[in-house]
C-alpha cells in the first residue's frame, strides 16, 4: 500500500470505470450564504480539472434570485473558456429550469445542460414554483431545443427515495416521473437523494423498478446527498446494479437551499478512496483533489466534512 492511497483488490461484479460527475461547484456551492468571488469558482473547477475529473458541473442558469450564489453564471463562464473548448474533452454542464435559462446557457456556447425535476409536488412547488406536471411541461421546449442544438441533457430526479414534507417516495412515483423525463428525450437520468434518507436495499429495489419501467441503466447516474452517512452504501449497491455514473461533490461541500434537512453530496474523496479500492479506474489523482479541497475549504473558512480529507491532509501536516 502506498501512503495515502487505498489497497486495490477487486471485487467481483462491479465495472472496470466509473465516470464522476463532479457537482462541487454548483450543488457544493450554491447553498453557501457569504458570495464566493467568481475568480475563486473559476480557480476550484480549473484544480478540479487539474485533479482528472473529466465532468465538472460549472453553475446554474437559474434566476438569480432564487439562487444568489450563482448570480454570476454569465462572468463565470468566460474565465472556463480553456477548459470547454473542443479537442480538451472536458464536460462543463450547466442546470438550466426553463427556455430563458437555456438562452442564458447557450449565448455563452453550453454544450451539456441538465434539467431539474421532482418526484414529489412539495419540492417541485419549493424549487421551481411549479407542480411536477408543470415543470416537465416547461422541461420539453428545453430538452427539444438543446437537443436540436446538439446540446446533451441530462435530467436530474429529486426526492427518489424520501421527501421532508411528504415522507417516503413510492417507487413507481419515482419510475413513472423517470419514464417521462427520458421520453422527454434526456441523454440521461441522475437519480436525486436529496436529503440523504436512501438505504442500499431501497437503491437497489428504485433501480429494478426504473428497469422494468423502461429505462436502461446505461442511462442512470445516482446523486446522493449523505445526511446519514448512506451515500458510500448507496454508491456500492448502485454499482452492483451496473450503474457506471456517480454524483458526487470535492470536499463533500453541498445541499439545496430549497430543501429542509439537505446536507452535502457524497464526497468525491470518500468515492474515490472506495473506487479505488475495488480497482475501479477514474481517472482522479487523489492526492491533488484533497488538496483542492483543503485549499476551498481555507476560501469558506472551516474543514471540509470528508472523512478522506481529513485523513489525507492530517497525514501532510
Ligand atoms: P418563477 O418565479 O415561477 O419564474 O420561478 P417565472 O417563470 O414566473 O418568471 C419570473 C421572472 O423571472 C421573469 O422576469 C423571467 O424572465 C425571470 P420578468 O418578466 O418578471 O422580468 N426568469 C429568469 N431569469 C433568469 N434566468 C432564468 C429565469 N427564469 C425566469 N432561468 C424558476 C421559476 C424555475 C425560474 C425558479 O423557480 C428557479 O430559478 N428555480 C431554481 C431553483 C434551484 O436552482 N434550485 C437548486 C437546484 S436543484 C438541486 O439542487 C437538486 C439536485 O442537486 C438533485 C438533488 O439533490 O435531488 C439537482
Ligand atoms: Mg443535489
Amino acid at each position: 500500500m502506498i501512503e495515502g492511497l487505498p489497497m486495490a483488490v477487486p471485487a467481483p461484479g462491479l465495472p472496470a470505470r466509473v465516470r464522476i460527475h463532479e457537482v462541487g461547484a454548483r450543488d457544493g456551492l450554491q447553498n453557501e450564504k457569504a458570495i464566493v468571488p467568481v475568480e475563486v469558482k473559476a480557480e476550484f473547477i480549473h484544480r478540479l480539472a487539474d485533479a482528472g475529473l473529466t465532468t465538472i458541473e460549472a453553475t446554474s442558469f437559474v434566476h438569480p434570485k432564487w439562487v444568489p450564489q450563482l448570480a454570476d453564471a454569465e462572468q463565470l463562464m468566460p474565465l472556463l473558456a480553456d477548459l470547454g473548448g473542443p479537442g480538451v474533452g472536458l464536460r462543463l454542464p450547466v442546470l438550466v429550469p426553463n427556455e430563458r435559462g437555456l438562452e442564458r446557457a447557450l449565448a455563452h456556447g453550453v454544450r451539456e445542460i441538465a434539467v431539474f425535476g421532482s418526484a414529489t409536488e412539495s419540492f417541485a412547488k419549493a424549487n421551481l414554483n411549479r407542480t411536477v406536471d408543470e415543470a416537465l411541461e416547461m422541461f420539453a421546449p428545453v430538452v427539444a431545443r438543446a437537443t436540436e442544438a446538439g446540446v446533451r441533457v441530462r435530467g436530474y430526479l429529486s426526492m427518489c427515495f424520501g421527501d421532508p414534507w411528504e415522507g417516503p417516495v413510492p417507487l413507481a412515483r419515482v419510475a413513472d416521473v423517470s419514464r417521462r423525463l427520458i421520453d422527454l428525450g434526456c441523454d440521461e437520468l441522475s437519480l436525486g437523494d436529496t436529503i440523504g434518507v436512501a438505504t442500499p436495499g431501497h437503491v437497489s429495489a428504485l433501480l429494478a423498478a426504473l428497469n422494468q419501467a423502461g429505462v436502461p441503466t446505461e442511462q442512470i447516474g445516482v446523486h446522493f446527498h449523505d445526511t446519514y452517512g448512506q451515500a458510500l452504501a448507496n454508491t456500492l449497491a448502485a454499482l452492483q446494479h451496473g450503474v457506471t455514473t456517480v454524483d458526487a461533490s470535492a470536499g463533500g461541500l453541498g445541499g439545496c437551499p430549497y430543501a429542509k434537512s439537505a446536507t452535502g453530496n457524497l464526497a468525491t474523496e470518500d468515492l474515490v478512496w472506495m473506487l479505488h479500492g475495488l480497482g475501479i479506474e477514474t481517472g482522479v489523482d487523489l492526492g491533488r483533489l484533497t488538496a483542492t479541497s483543503v485549499w476551498m475549504a481555507d476560501r469558506l473558512g472551516r474543514p471540509s466534512p470528508s472523512r478522506t480529507v481529513r485523513a489525507l491532509s492530517h497525514k501532510e501536516s
